[in-house]
């Protein structure tokens, strides 16, 4: 627990509710967060300009600006005087609520180049490399602001007395598996009119009989298996909603070995061809229709733009684990999310901004040196065709 704890609440010390410090918190996170965003900007400038430019885009980057200054108003404050920490947690508050949107914004703006500027491998390599990181940045940063509010704000976890913060020590893994398999079939039911049953095994190689417990961050967990939940039903119910055959399971197995936790989740819905398995993780590939780009629209289409596996991937990734697809076509697929079992391995995984980073964004991708017409990276045929 110690890592994970330590790593995300203060960077260098442990705490629990009952020894955590406001004033430390505060000292580290102002810098803190603000570091973290500042090598996020600059990153963003190494995107193409023609990507840049897009409305949304900025619009991100504006959230940014503002962000960044408003944390750096604290650079001298004094965390004695007694209106500082009551201030920071209002702005913490209020730069998380300003950053809720950035996912399908910069979707949104992403769409609105493809739309302008069509399909290049060179630059969708780029894209994917660099939202990969804003991704992953943007969750250890809610992350941080989430661990600060949630153990020094007003409601000080009256509601989960066990967790610190937004940490379960104790997090019941197959409690979260039945969570998000109810709440994906409620959505599932309201589509279709039906959803496929759960069947739920643990097998804990480690202490048999007990329940597979991790500690974790729950409600992360939660997100990567609706997303896989809401892909297992879709795909069976389409798969089987004219046949008089009944619907297959949808099948979890959680398990607990010495160095991973693994949770497997099973469908009968027909797979997707090894061929396309690589990009259901490519942020560019998807199929999502082009949203109009009317940015006086108050909300933003998330749902299908594509987005649920690979972010799914970042959280799974963000605690050095990771999320990966095994699909049989014709038949089904399984979807495993890997979870580290000992939380002194859960440190965060976080990008560095740096010269390689940088060179990574001027050079394209290599000539391919296996012989294979389809991957010619001159040939954009292929990538615009549907999953
Ligand atoms: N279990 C599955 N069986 C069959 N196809 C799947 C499965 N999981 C994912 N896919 C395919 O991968 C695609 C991408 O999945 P992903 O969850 O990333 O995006 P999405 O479901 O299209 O949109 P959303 O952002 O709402 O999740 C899906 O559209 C679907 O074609
Ligand atoms: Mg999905």
């Amino acid at each position: 627990m110690e890592t994970l704890c330590s790593s995300i609440i203060t960077g260098s010390q442990v705490q629990g509710r009952e020894n955590a410090c406001e004033k430390t918190s505060y000292m580290f996170l102002r810098k803190e967060l603000a570091v973290r965003l500042a090598n996020t900007m600059r990153e963003v400038t190494l995107l193409p300009a023609n990507l840049l430019n897009q409305p949304s885009v900025k619009l991100v980057q504006s959230w940014y600006s503002q962000s960044f200054e408003e944390l750096l108003e604290y650079e001298k404050r004094s965390p004695e005087d007694p209106h500082t920490l009551n201030d920071f947690l209002e702005i913490l508050i209020k730069i998380r609520n300003r950053h809720n949107d950035v996912v399908p914004t910069m979707a949104q703006g992403v769409v609105e180049y493809k739309a302008k500027f069509g399909f290049d491998p060179f630059i969708s390599s780029n894209v994917q490399y660099f939202l990969d990181r804003f991704y992953t940045s943007r969750i250890s940063f809610r992350m941080l602001i989430n661990q600060h509010t949630l153990l020094f704000g007003d409601a000080t976890c009256l509601a989960k007395p066990k967790h610190i913060g937004g940490i379960d020590p104790a997090c019941n893994v197959a409690a979260v598996v039945r969570d998000a398999y109810e709440t994906a079939k409620m959505l599932c039911e309201q589509y279709y009119m039906m959803a496929p049953e759960l069947d739920i095994k643990e097998i804990n190689s480690k202490t048999p009989q007990k329940p597979i417990q991790v500690v974790y961050v729950p409600s992360h967990l939660f997100h990567m298996l609706f997303e896989l939940f809401k892909n297992s039903m879709r795909a069976t119910v389409e798969l089987y909603e004219i046949s008089s055959e009944g619907l297959p399971p949808v099948k979890a197995l959680v398990t607990l070995g010495k160095e991973d936790l693994s949770i497997k989740i099973s469908d009968q819905g027909g797979g997707v061809p090894l061929r396309k398995i690589d990009r259901l993780f490519n942020y560019m590939y998807s199929t999502a229709p082009t949203p109009p780009l009317d940015l006086t629209q108050t909300t933003v289409p998330l749902a299908g733009f594509g987005y649920g596996l690979p972010i799914s991937r970042l959280y799974a990734r963000y605690f050095q684990g990771d999320l990966k697809l095994y699909s049989v076509e014709g038949v089904g697929t399984d979807a495993v999310i890997y979870l580290k079992a000992l939380s002194s391995e859960s440190f965060e995984r976080l990008p560095v901004f740096n010269k390689s980073v940088w060179r990574h964004y001027q050079t394209g991708p290599e000539a391919d040196d296996w012989s294979n017409p389809s991957s010619d990276p001159r040939d954009t045929s292929t990538y615009k065709t549907n999953r």
